[in-house]
């Protein structure tokens, strides 16, 4: 039976990844910071001597992008050197190593979609600790994919809970018009992560709901399909308390997803669409 290693197992992309792998035929190992610290080489070299994975699937990180900027070392810590010790014990048990990364390693500066061969050049702490992390995935363990994605969604505090959690007590909310992206569903997301760490070539992959919108749009999308009546004021991303310091434009073209003929992810307006209305099944707005 194949054995799957989630790191970071507690995080939104981690949860959903449990829940998709739980009912099927593998074997799970399950660890967060608490169990397996990815910055602690031993730890991981031990953990992964002891129980062999075939997959290592790096959901863990620091993704607070403020709490980077004011801890540098910790972010690169976790972010660069977490992803080089799985990917150091990846190569040594032989197991394919997944990263999860992110747009923002790219500056913003661009006017269309960001491919797989479009030169990163991250602006913030995260971003680069994030880069780095791609980087020694690369260098240590040529068994890999490494997925970049954009604006998660799902269950866990996110920008989509900071929005749901205004829009239920009321307050007018400010978001930047001048931020664009893709949201993305976790659940999705998940299920392609999947899908490419048991059959896809190894290499990067882009990996985001289609179209794409302002943080001011996403805003304005969520409140609306929660039924809420609260105002949404465009405002410059400076004036975002919410999102400070992310790259103005970030959209992330699928074109790997594309040229390897594997099925993309849907419009993020359906995916969105969807998550809230599972969510009303069983929890009030
Ligand atoms: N969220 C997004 O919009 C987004 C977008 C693009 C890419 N990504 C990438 O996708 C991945 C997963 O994101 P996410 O949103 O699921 O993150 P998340 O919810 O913040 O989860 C990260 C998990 O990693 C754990 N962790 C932190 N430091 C660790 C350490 N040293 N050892 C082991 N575990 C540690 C965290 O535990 P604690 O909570 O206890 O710290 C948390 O459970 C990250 O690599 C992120 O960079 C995220």
């Amino acid at each position: 039976m194949q054995k799957v290693w989630i790191c970071g197992a507690n995080g939104r992309v981690g949860r959903k990844m449990t829940e998709l792998l739980e009912n099927t035929p593998v074997e799970l190992l399950l660890t967060d910071i608490d169990a397996v610290d990815i910055t602690d080489s031993k730890a991981v070299r031990d953990y992964a001597g002891m129980n062999r994975p075939h997959f290592i699937v790096n959901c863990a990180g620091l993704t607070d992008v403020a709490a980077c900027e004011e801890n540098k070392e910790e972010a690169f810590k976790v972010n660069a050197l977490g992803a080089r010790n799985l990917s150091v014990a990846a190569r040594m048990g032989k197991a394919r190593m997944i990263q999860l990364s992110t747009d923002d390693v790219f500056d913003g500066s661009g006017q269309t979609p960001y491919t797989e061969f479009d030169t990163p050049n991250p602006q913030t702490i995260y971003g680069k600790s994030k880069l780095a992390g791609e980087n020694f995935v690369k260098e240590f363990c040529n068994r890999h994919i490494i997925v970049r994605s954009s604006w998660i969604f799902g269950e866990g505090s996110s920008y989509f809970s900071k929005i749901m959690k205004l829009a239920g007590e009321g307050k007018t909310i400010y978001a930047a018009a001048d931020q664009t992206a893709v949201p993305t569903g976790a659940s999705e997301l998940a299920e392609k992560i999947i899908e490419l760490m048991e059959s896809a070539p190894d290499g990067l992959y882009h990996v985001t709901g289609q179209g794409s919108c302002s943080r001011y749009e996403f805003a304005q999308e969520i409140v609306r399909l929660s039924g809420s009546q609260t105002e949404v004021v465009p405002v410059a991303a400076v004036d975002d308390r919410l999102t400070a310091m992310r790259p103005s434009y970030s959209v992330l073209d699928n074109m790997m997803l594309r040229m390897s003929g594997i099925s993309l992810l849907p419009e993020w307006k359906i995916m969105l669409e969807r998550f809230i209305a599972d969510r009303k099944d069983y929890t009030s707005i």
